[in-house]
């Protein structure tokens, strides 16, 4: 369908609806059949830094009677996981025409640009850089955690030409200020926002459970004020919008926004991927009923500069004149 081609970090899509990284997209069959059912792309799961350190100390403990072992045990953990990554981006782009967007998550600022480099040789068409790195630590300033996700991309650039997508928390004290710091370094596509492991406790057992990792139709909304207020705030850079995103409908509220991509994840676990498809034509047809040729016709068009009351994307507290009840 012509009408729903749209561009994300520098590639072309036949459509806007992107499979995110999860579980999910580790499986070529999946990834075929997202393809089928109308994807724009596919973001592979995220290789973690995290879990081959995890993987190597496990097989370190297991040789204690060899400690000189250890050395050889981690770089070869860290390589047989790399290499089964490296593996996967190369059996994805043999098994689909649309593009295939390689993720890691890594910690330490030395690994990235290291990883970065092998993934784009594997042929991976974009990279995304799923980054996290939490506040644990009452000495450590939001300068310094900020820097650290900027010393992680300088390296990342440093070391790939591929395009860059940056897929973050919604915690900052100054979202748009850290986009346009990241932005400065060269990154131009923003993946809002990524959604974390949340803990719940069972007052029966007084343990700790955890919620459903999948998202709700409902957690929506947070990533459409951003992806509205920083669309409007910087046209120049892309966002694919993130969470929450369960149907047509919130696919169209987030390009409305100012979305250039769309990601899901949750909605594919709970109905299958073939769920793709009804989602792809709803935006069709919706589109159709208001006679839209192109998503570039609607997107941003209900961006925080281009309504004329943006202040209903800054207002944050329940006083009675706004939320009209008590
Ligand atoms: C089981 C599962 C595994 C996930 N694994 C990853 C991952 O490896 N890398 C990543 O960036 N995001 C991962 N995510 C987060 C999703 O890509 C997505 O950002 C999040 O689920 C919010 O989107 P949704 O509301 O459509 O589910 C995972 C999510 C789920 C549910």
């Amino acid at each position: 369908m012509e009408k729903m081609k749209t561009h994300y970090l520098g590639l072309e899509l036949k459509s806007p609806v992107i499979v995110s990284s999860s579980g999910l997209t580790k499986k070529i069959k999946n990834l075929v059949e997202a393809e089928e059912n109308g994807a724009g792309a596919i973001v592979l799961k995220s290789i973690f830094e995290e879990q081959i350190t995890y993987e190597s100390n496990k097989a370190i403990d297991q040789s204690h009677h060899y400690p000189e072992a250890a050395d050889y045990i981690r770089n070869y953990s860290k390589h047989n996981t790399l290499n089964e990554y490296i593996q996967l981006i190369k059996d994805a782009k043999k098994a689909v025409n649309i593009p295939v967007i390689a993720s890691i998550n890594c910690v330490s600022k030395l690994e990235w640009g290291d990883y970065a480099k092998k993934i784009e040789t594997a042929g991976a068409d974009a990279l995304e850089l799923n980054m996290n790195v939490f506040p644990f630590n009452p000495n450590e300033k939001a300068q310094d955690i900020e820097e650290k996700y900027y010393k992680i991309v300088e390296s990342v650039k440093r070391n790939t030409n591929l395009p860059i997508a940056c897929k973050l928390s919604k915690n900052f004290t100054n979202l748009p200020y850290f986009i346009q710091q990241l932005n400065f370094r060269g990154v131009n596509s923003f993946v809002l926002f990524n959604k974390f492991f949340e803990p719940l406790i069972d007052i029966e057992k007084e343990e700790i459970t955890t919620s459903s990792i999948l998202s709700h139709e409902n957690d929506l909304k947070i990533s459409l004020r951003w992806v509205a207020i920083l669309k409007g705030m910087m046209p120049e850079i892309e966002i694919s919008a993130s969470t929450g995103i369960h149907s047509a409908n919130a696919c169209v509220q987030q390009i409305l926004a100012g979305a250039n991509t769309v990601q899901i994840c949750s909605v594919l676990y709970r109905k299958g991927i073939s769920e793709i498809k009804p989602i792809v034509n709803g935006i069709s047809e919706w589109m159709n009923q208001k006679s839209y040729k192109a998503i570039d016709d609607f997107r941003g068009k209900l961006s925080y500069e281009n309504i004329e009351d943006p202040t209903v994307y800054e207002r944050f507290q329940f006083i009675k004149h706004f939320a009209n009840i008590e």
